[in-house]
């Protein structure tokens, strides 16, 4: 179920997914555009329309929940074009459908703000939490639930009480004693001040290092989440093919030149950094130069 909800493609293949109960309707993804006139507002009206017609043809009675991460993480590292959240948000509340917030990528600090529905005004009914709650230091998530979600939940059933359900590891004190001693760092260090502020420093500089370089279609990013998306033709917008391994080369370079560790994103020839919160701004000019000299050696300009 939860590999149907992800967007990946590659958990899709590998497990004849998604499930036909769960659906995807356009991400937000204003660099794949199919329409590369459209603008910001217009792409975002675009996505209320498919949105709006899936809702027509499914029923909005038959719809358990819109499911959606404030911003997409593996799927690209890519914040949602300005207005977005609110316009969605609008949609569901009109047919009444519940909205839950995968914040386990932006949960704790990721984008500068505690959660990425505090960043981007989302209301969610449920919001899932996970990797910044500890760090991942130790395992541990969890899910915040709405009053509107719990007073239902808590009605439970007269065999099972309010959530008839149990895990093996259910509230470990060793988890829980993580997440207290993790986020009372980040609260003392001032990490998700940093995270928002260096985080700007690194996807400014990063922009300065390569915009101009010939194969760099995008640099994106919000907080400490910065992405590089290679592109096979810039005026064009044609991207390289999957078989061409953008991402994994330069990814390996980049470790193997400069020990900078960055992610090959899984979706399209795209570099994906999300660092430590307490990264310094002589850290980010590390990296940047050295991503630079990474895209240099695999795509020369
Ligand atoms: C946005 C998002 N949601 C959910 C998950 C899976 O979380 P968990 O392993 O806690 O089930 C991931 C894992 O990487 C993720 O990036």
């Amino acid at each position: 179920m939860t590999g149907s909800l992800t967007g990946l493609e590659l958990f899709h293949k590998k497990f004849d997914l998604p499930l036909p109960q769960v659906l995807h309707t356009e991400a937000p993804y204003y660099f794949r555009r199919d329409d590369l006139n459209q603008t910001e507002e217009q792409f975002v009206a675009h996505c209320v329309a498919e949105l709006e017609a899936m809702i027509a043809r499914e029923g909005a009675d038959t719809i358990a929940a819109f499911i959606g991460e404030p911003v997409l993480g593996t799927g690209g590292i890519v914040p949602p074009p300005a207005g977005y959240w609110a316009a969605i948000q609008a949609v569901l509340k009109k047919h009444d459908i519940l909205l839950v917030a995968d914040e386990v990528v932006t949960g704790f600090g990721r984008l500068g703000s505690m959660f990425g529905s505090d960043h981007y005004g989302i209301e969610a009914d449920i919001i899932t939490i996970a990797k910044g709650l500890t760090s991942a230091y130790a395992p541990l998530s969890g899910s915040i639930i709405s009053d509107k979600v719990w007073k239902v939940l808590e009605q439970g059933t007269d065999e099972n009480g309010p959530i008839g359900h149990g895990w093996t590891y259910s509230a470990h004190p060793i988890g829980a004693a993580a997440g207290v001693a993790n986020l009372k760092l980040i609260d003392e260090l001032n990490l998700i001040e940093n995270a928002g502020s260096t985080g700007t420093y690194l996807r400014t500089s990063m922009q300065e290092a390569l915009a101009d370089h010939p194969h760099v279609g995008d640099i994106r990013g919000e907080g400490m989440l910065c992405a590089v998306e290679f592109v096979q033709d810039k005026d064009r917008r044609q991207f390289f093919d999957a078989a061409d391994k953008i991402g994994p080369q330069v990814s390996a370079t980049l470790l193997a030149q400069d020990s900078v560790i960055a992610r090959a994103m899984p979706q399209g020839a795209i570099l994906g950094f999300a660092p430590p919160f307490c990264l310094t701004r002589d850290e980010v000019d590390t990296v940047v130069a050295a991503t630079k000299r990474a895209v240099q050696t695999v795509l020369p300009g």
